[in-house]
């Protein structure tokens, strides 16, 4: 299957929490293929598109998808959390879509190394221009650390174990590819396939890469800011893919929603993640974790001034 093949996550319940009849700009923070971005821009003529990813490699492919509507299109190489002090006009911004983590083109190009169960080096940068790499961090991390990692990011019960190996082998070997460490981790976690189970690697892979794009550095406090920052009535929706991120998504809306002092900036427009159906998780089994949440700015007179 090509990458572009993939459907994007929740691609229906997205745009119509996005509301994307409205004519002005949208905001994709995380274009990956730009399968939502593309699908706005060809179901509303008037809508005009500014696109982030941090990965190059996918830009480019993300602009080809979106030469049809080249002239409404505005792309940057960065890191969305850069959006608020940037000198974008969020006047004519509408809706704001963050759809977070890696995207199956990632996942499935074997020399990123995001994917235990493709041979590749340990690599998991999002963006190249990010020095740090899983085999570095497997290499120069103290024992503490790297437990640390594995507990916090990969919910990892045997994250003590793991990193006390991973001192031990890195003595004598360098460990810097992605079947290495699959290996590894089903030695200490003692692995037999079982249906329904995940395997452990997956966990680690999933610290690893969290740890190595600083993932959820800073996201709480991009949602505040940029709330703060957009016109009333303009929407943001955020899907997640694992409950570290998802937690952190609910608790800022929440308390956006709901201050301890004055009232709210937001309305929560999902009272409940909205996740996929059965439908969407039997065409594409990733789409399985995923949550939606999305808000609405609420009209001035109602903010809590600073
Ligand atoms: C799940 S994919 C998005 C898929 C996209 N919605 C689609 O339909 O094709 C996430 C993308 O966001 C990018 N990304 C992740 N974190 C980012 C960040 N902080 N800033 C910019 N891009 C990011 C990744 O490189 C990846 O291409």
């Amino acid at each position: 299957m090509s990458e572009r093949e993939h459907l994007p996550a929740l691609l229906e319940e997205t745009l119509s929490y996005l509301d994307i009849q409205r004519a002005g700009t949208y905001i994709d923070g995380t274009l990956g293929m730009a399968g939502h971005a593309s699908e706005i821009l060809k179901r509303n003529p008037k809508a005009r598109l500014i696109g982030f990813d941090l990965d190059e490699n996918s830009l480019l492919k993300a602009r080809e998808y979106l030469r049809p509507y080249a002239d409404r299109v505005e792309l940057f190489h960065a890191d969305f959390k850069y959006l608020p002090d940037l000198d974008i006009d969020l006047s004519t911004v509408r809706g704001i879509l963050l759809d977070l983590g890696m995207s199956s083109y990632q996942l499935e190009t074997q020399d990123r190394g995001f994917s235990h169960a493709l041979e590749g080096p340990l690599d998991m940068r999002m963006d190249f221009r990010n020095k740090l790499t899983a085999a570095k961090i497997l290499d120069k991390y103290s024992e503490p650390k790297l437990a640390r990692v594995f507990r916090t990011y990969g919910e990892l019960k045997q994250a003590n174990q793991l990193a006390r190996r991973i001192a031990t082998l890195r003595r004598t070997q360098k460990i810097e590819s992605t079947t290495q460490l699959r290996m590894i981790v089903e030695e200490v976690c003692h692995w037999i396939p079982q249906k329904g189970k995940i395997h452990p690697a997956s966990k680690v892979f999933q610290a690893l890469r969290i740890e190595v794009n600083q993932e959820l550095e800073g996201l709480s406090e991009f949602l505040e800011r940029t709330i703060r920052l957009i016109l009333p009535k303009t929407r943001i929706a955020v899907i997640s893919f694992h409950s570290l991120e998802d937690r952190i998504v609910k608790h800022t809306l929440a308390r956006l929603a709901h201050p301890e002092n004055g009232p709210g900036l937001i309305d929560i427009l999902t009272k409940k993640p909205v996740t996929p159906g059965e439908d969407e998780i039997s065409r594409t089994s990733r789409a399985r974790s995923a949550k939606l949440r999305a808000a609405e700015k609420k009209p001035y007179g109602t903010q809590k001034t600073q």
